[in-house]
């Protein structure tokens, strides 16, 4: 299965901030920005470049520029909107879609409230959600996703479970995952242990 977890001391530094109780909404969202641009850089390790020759105050060089090309983040509301900023700063020209997915309480299981995604036929396309749990909600995004024509997907979560890992690989093998942190397990209750909560609620001070 194709998954990568972040072994970056300061991902850990940054994770363990994020998961403590006291951490307030302010700090828990420069965390959450910290821990998406540590994901953008190594989800774009391999993105393509192209040669630029340049002067630099002493002599020519030929260096090496992003080639164009076509990216496309699209968060899964409410919380993935916490991780988009890392994509649209180092790639100004991305293109922004959203899925709007909401958990039952009851169920746990995702209820669609809202897609407003551009075409993706041909384009690399970075799911941004937090908390990867049953993997019910990011099943279902990839699925949206899919049936606009994006055939070349990546997902990005700041924390896993390893249920949900399995699930998004059971229905759509083959994702490529980044993670920040793979966590034990799932309580009764479908949160991740240790986890860290409610990541919404803990972004927005809900
Ligand atoms: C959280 C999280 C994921 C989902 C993960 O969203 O951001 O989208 O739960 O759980 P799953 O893997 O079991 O589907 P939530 O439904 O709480 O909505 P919110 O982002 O609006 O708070
Ligand atoms: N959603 C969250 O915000 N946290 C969890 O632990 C599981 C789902």
């Amino acid at each position: 299965m194709p998954l990568t977890v972040l072994t970056h001391p300061l991902a850990e530094h940054f994770m363990t901030h994020l998961r403590d109780k006291t951490t307030k909404p302010a700090t828990f969202r420069t965390l959450a920005q910290n821990l998406s641009l540590l994901l953008a850089i190594e989800a774009t390790r391999d993105i393509k470049t192209e040669t630029k020759g340049i002067e630099t105050p002493l002599e020519h060089m030929t260096g090496r520029i992003l080639a164009h090309q076509p990216l496309v983040v699209v968060p899964i509301l409410r919380a993935g909107l916490g991780m988009v900023q890392p994509f649209t700063e180092l790639f100004p020209d991305v293109s922004v879609g959203y899925v709007g997915l909401e958990r039952d309480h009851e169920t746990a299981k995702p209820r669609s409230y809202y897609c407003k995604l551009p075409p993706l036929k041909g384009l690399q396309v970075f799911i941004v959600d937090p908390m990867l749990a049953t993997g019910g909600s990011a099943a279902a995004a990839i699925s949206e996703i899919k049936r606009h024509g994006a055939t070349n997907v990546r997902l990005l979560s700041i924390v896993s479970s390893p249920e949900g890992v399995a699930e998004v690989e059971r229905v759509h093998p083959g994702t490529v995952i980044y993670t920040a942190a793979l966590d034990r397990e799932l309580n009764a209750r479908k949160y991740i242990l240790p986890g860290l909560g409610d990541f919404g609620d803990r972004l927005y001070g809900t």
